[in-house]
């Protein structure tokens, strides 16, 4: 029997950070697919100025379904509050959700535990008089991006050195230092896990030079291939790399890391997104369906693995 049946359930979702109206629609779906099922669940719509500590103990919930994205939903923020009130929270917990939320101490842990990641070193924050010397050991194409964003944020491909200056700024309009990191030339495939199991992958093609926020968020031109039309081995090489990843944080319930695959079917992770985007159509509930797995029986299953 289910963990939770004949519990109270709240999805919380909106919240403070800049993916505010991603996240109210992951919650509205699974706000509906749960009502659908017949359970006794609540919405919370996190607005700033609100208290969330408040509302969740006012809900008297035994479990939150966190639809919450970015800042305070994926960093270990809400996973904190959630273990303090002693209430359980989908997805990873504090720890992991802390660590895959940065990408300087994501790569770390993924070139220590053998996870292929792209080649990489970190600028300061500030402009410094050394940072020429250290981009030297980076032939174009190089990628430039932030440490601490999301959503292809401040993310830049350099093709000639002329655009450096140009992604420096961007990257540096963001907190926290800056990524060099090897451009890693051919395809994107994301990997669906549930429980620390890959259900599947989908791989993502889109039209731009790559998935940047355009892609992800205003534009509908981005091709998506469900299953990847990569050899079955190239597939189970990234599915495993992907999974390695999410082990290595230490991840629980649901990710969907982010893998760049080459022409000769070699696998680098980029990162482990622990609050996927979770409308009816998004991409984790598409690999789930693509199994058979339902989205309400996705949602439900979620809501089990609350910790
Ligand atoms: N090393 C790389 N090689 C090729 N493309 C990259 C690389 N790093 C990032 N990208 C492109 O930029 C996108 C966003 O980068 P990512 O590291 O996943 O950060 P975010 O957290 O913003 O999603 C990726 O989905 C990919 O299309
Ligand atoms: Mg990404």
């Amino acid at each position: 029997m289910h963990r939770f049946v004949g519990k109270r359930i709240a999805v919380v979702m909106g919240g403070l950070s800049a993916e505010r109206e991603v996240s109210l629609n992951t919650g509205a779906g699974v706000l509906k697919a749960l009502q659908d099922n017949r359970w006794d669940v609540v919405g919370i719509d996190w607005k700033p100025g609100t208290s969330l500590a408040h509302m969740i103990e006012e809900a008297n919930v035994a479990a939150v379904w966190n639809a919450l994205h970015g800042t305070y939903g994926e960093d270990g923020a809400i996973q904190g509050l959630c273990t303090c009130m002693q209430i359980a929270c989908t997805g990873s917990g504090i720890l992991a959700s802390a660590l895959a939320m940065d990408k300087v101490i994501s790569k770390r842990i993924f070139e220590s535990n053998n996870v292929p990641t792209p080649r990489w070193t970190l600028l300061p924050h500030e402009p410094a008089a050394n940072d020429v010397a250290t981009l030297a050991a980076f032939p174009v194409p190089f990628v430039v991006k932030p440490a601490n964003e999301g959503s292809s944020v401040g993310v830049s491909i350099v093709e000639d050195l002329a655009e450096l200056p140009a992604a420096l700024a961007s990257a540096r309009e963001h907190h926290g230092p800056v990524i060099i990191e090897d451009y890693i030339a051919g395809t994107e495939v994301f990997v669906g896990i549930l429980d620390d199991r890959v259900l599947g992958s989908v791989e993502v093609r889109p039209a731009g030079k790559f998935y940047d926020y355009e892609a992800k968020y205003k534009r509908n031109d981005t091709k998506y291939l469900l299953p990847p039309e990569l050899p079955r081995d190239v597939v189970d090489r990234v599915e495993h790399h992907a999974l390695a990843a999410y082990r290595a944080l230490g991840c629980s319930g649901h990710a969907r890391p982010d893998v760049r695959v080459t022409p000769t079917g070699e696998a680098y992770v980029l990162e482990v997104n622990t609050l996927p985007g979770m409308t009816a159509t998004s991409l984790l509930p598409k690999i789930a369906k693509s199994i058979g797995m339902d989205y309400a029986t996705l949602c439900e299953q979620i809501l089990e693995s609350a910790r």
